[in-house]
């Protein structure tokens, strides 16, 4: 039988809008909503996701052996590792998300060897992260590093301070690391401010502007000209795409862009 839960969880919530199943009712509810009240909206997570395993493919492919998920969610049908071991048979992967459901489901499927983690750690504490003992283990920060940041800066306060999280981490990190994020932005649609207004209303979080979004990449390089929506970001002829209308995509995906950026 399954457990009741009151509250639906973003992590699970997303999961399900993917194809997920381990998700409470609650969570279905919710992202029937999504798919239902608002039809297209799904295209959110489906294209952040499509993004994620871009940028894990365009690391690994530039040399990165080391990355760190952070905020992974739930174990999806593809995932970080295994995009990144495609390119780096060796690499080791760290996965963090301070959802216990999460680290329960990741540890008993993504962490399939000794070279794979998944700690439950909160992103706000990177101090806390890059001191625990496996990571300490699996990541020489001597070495260059890619980290991931997908949508969990958007759950992180002005005054928890984002960008000063992701500086944290830039100065640990080696010449060539390299950091990508992506990150709710305010739409202008009618149907991405209903989008937005329900997201907020379900997980709380931050929609920022470019501006606020690129202040976290501080003392990094920007590898592309700016920020762009995950849909449009490095599109890959290699990763399966979605088959998704212009027409049907240009409302929601403003809501969500995606920038990279490599330590010099
Ligand atoms: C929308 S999901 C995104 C999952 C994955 N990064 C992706 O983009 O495909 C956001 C994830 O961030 C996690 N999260 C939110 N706040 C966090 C925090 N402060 N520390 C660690 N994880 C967090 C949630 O539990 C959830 O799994």
């Amino acid at each position: 039988m399954r457990a009741r839960q009151s509250r639906p969880s973003v992590a699970r919530v997303y999961s399900y809008v993917l194809g997920g199943r381990d998700n409470y009712g609650v969570d279905k509810d919710l992202g029937d909503y999504f798919m239902g009240d608002l039809p297209g909206s799904e295209l959110l997570a489906i294209t952040n996701r499509q993004a994620i395993l871009r940028a894990a493919r365009i690391l690994a492919a530039g040399g990165v052996r080391q990355v760190i998920d952070m905020g992974c969610g739930l174990p999806a049908d593809v995932n970080v590792h295994e995009v990144v071991r495609r390119e780096q048979p060796d690499a080791r992967v760290v996965y963090v998300d301070n959802d216990p459901f999460v680290v329960a489901h990741g540890r008993a499927l993504l962490a399939i060897d000794e070279g794979i983690t998944v700690l439950e750690a909160d992103a706000r504490d990177p101090s806390k992260i890059a001191e625990h003992p496996d990571v300490q283990r699996l990541i020489n920060f001597d070495e260059p590093v890619g980290i991931i940041f997908g949508v969990v800066l958007s759950f992180v306060s002005d005054d928890e301070d984002p960008a000063g999280v992701v500086k944290y981490w830039t100065e640990q990190l080696a010449p060539e690391s390299q950091v990508y994020i992506s990150h709710f932005r305010p739409g202008k649609s009618r149907e991405a401010a209903a989008t937005e207004r329900k997201i907020l209303e379900a997980f709380g979080g931050h929609f920022r502007n470019d501006e606020q979004i690129l202040a976290c990449f501080e003392g990094l390089e920007l590898l592309d000209e700016g920020l762009s929506p995950c849909a449009h970001w490095r599109p890959d002829p290699e990763t399966e795409q979605a088959e998704t209308p212009e027409a049907e995509l240009s409302a929601w995906a403003e809501l969500i862009v995606a920038g990279l950026a490599r330590k010099a």
